[in-house]
């Protein structure tokens, strides 16, 4: 290997880092559906300041302190995780690879950590409830049909989910230009423009194709688009999603649910402080990824703020463009209770499954560990803002 990009990613046994298995993914999988996953906002400037924003921020090691016995697990939502990771909930997973939210599930479970599906998953709730008994949450979209909303709380509740987390950061879509150069679509459709794509990855098109019908178990007792009827996401959101979305209707899902709440895609200040105020028990600094208000600020950039404001009374969780176990340990050291992301495990699961899911959380849990060694601490409360410099 000559530089660090002079090689090429082809199998499994490549992937060494995050963003190889993004390079996979992008082999494996038709074009409309890796630029789904990939893609973000307009310009896509907030989806790449997300990761970047942790090079502006160095980890200034402590020495000779015997880190020979660590415990890096941590209680988030009153749920033990051996690590301060999560993942987050992602929608249409059974698109990206046949085995959907059941391969990241399992990997969840078996690496004792925190887990969400999405109301678009395409596993019901009933089914996670009942097959994983780890942390989870279900990521609440609010739609305009109240029917839907009070169904999802109480299949939530039946299948004893953890936790609701409401998305407050969609209550219309971001402009997703890729998705609209690919025509991708949920379920996909084929066109002239991408069918080469679809026909040139036989193994992704058999399994879309002969595996079990494709679905949206949790709106398709309510909605046919989505599931029965084809529609691109931004179409879904824009004629689904109430955007009249506000704090009383957030207090009235979380009195109604009557569990452990949290809000996801909490930005400003003075949100985390209403939230606070609410009684939420935590909250995801979130910007969706990038795929929602591009020009919007990084989680990272923003969780001291948000930290200082309300961190004595409610659980803040870093949501975004986390890819490195150092990332981990830097939004830890700003004083978040855990990171969270969905592309650190997405392109694993689109590229190989389950087995990709597995390689890349073992992959982060060893680089959380190793940073964690290497930076002389033994704990996540051994972390501090004194071992962070800003450049
Ligand atoms: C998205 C939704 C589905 O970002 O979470 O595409």
């Amino acid at each position: 290997m000559k530089d660090k990009s002079d090689y090429t990613v082809r199998r499994l046994a490549d992937c060494h880092r995050i963003a190889d298995f993004r390079e996979l993914a992008r082999r494996r999988l038709p074009f409309p559906v890796f630029n789904y996953i990939d893609g973000a906002a307009d310009d896509e400037a907030t989806r790449e300041r997300n990761t970047a924003a942790f090079a502006d921020v160095d980890l200034v090691p402590d020495v000779l302190v015997g880190a020979d016995s660590l415990d890096l697990s941590t209680t988030v939502m009153g749920r033990k995780s051996a690590l301060p990771l999560m993942l987050s909930p992602t929608a249409l997973q059974r698109i990206f690879h046949w085995q959907g939210e059941r391969a990241v599930a399992a990997v969840a479970e078996k690496y004792g950590l925190w887990f969400g599906i999405s109301s678009l998953s395409t596993v019901s709730i009933e089914e996670v409830g009942e097959r994983w008994s780890g942390p989870k949450m279900l990521q609440y979209y609010y739609h305009r049909d109240r029917g839907l909303n009070a169904a999802l709380v109480e299949r939530a509740k039946a299948a004893r989910f953890d936790a609701i987390t409401l998305t407050v950061d969609t209550i219309v879509s971001g402009n997703r230009e890729r998705c609209k150069r690919t025509g991708f679509q949920t379920p996909p459709r084929f066109t002239p423009a991408n069918i080469l794509s679809y026909a040139s990855h036989p193994s992704w098109a058999l399994n879309f194709l002969f595996r079990e019908k494709f679905d949206l178990p949790n709106l398709s007792t309510h909605v046919e688009a989505g599931s029965g009827q084809s529609i691109s996401i931004q179409d879904y959101f824009n004629s689904m999603l109430d955007p009249g979305l506000n704090w009383q209707a957030a207090e009235q899902l979380r009195d109604d649910w009557g569990g452990t709440f949290c809000l996801k895609g909490i930005m400003s200040v003075g949100d985390a402080r209403r939230a606070a105020d609410m009684g939420v028990d935590a909250i995801m600094v979130s910007n969706h990824g990038g795929r929602q208000l591009d020009g919007g600020r990084a989680p990272f950039d923003q969780l001291a703020e948000i930290v200082d404001a309300v961190g004595d009374r409610v659980e803040v969780i870093l949501d975004g463009g986390v890819m490195r176990g150092s990332h981990v340990v830097k939004a830890l050291s700003l004083g978040a209770k855990a990171a969270s992301g969905g592309r650190l495990y997405l392109y694993a699961l689109a590229a190989a499954g389950e087995e990709g899911v597995d390689q890349a959380i073992s992959i982060l849990s060893e680089e959380i560990t190793r940073a964690m060694q290497l930076m002389g601490k033994t704990s996540a409360a051994d972390l501090s803002r004194d071992n962070l410099r800003f450049r």
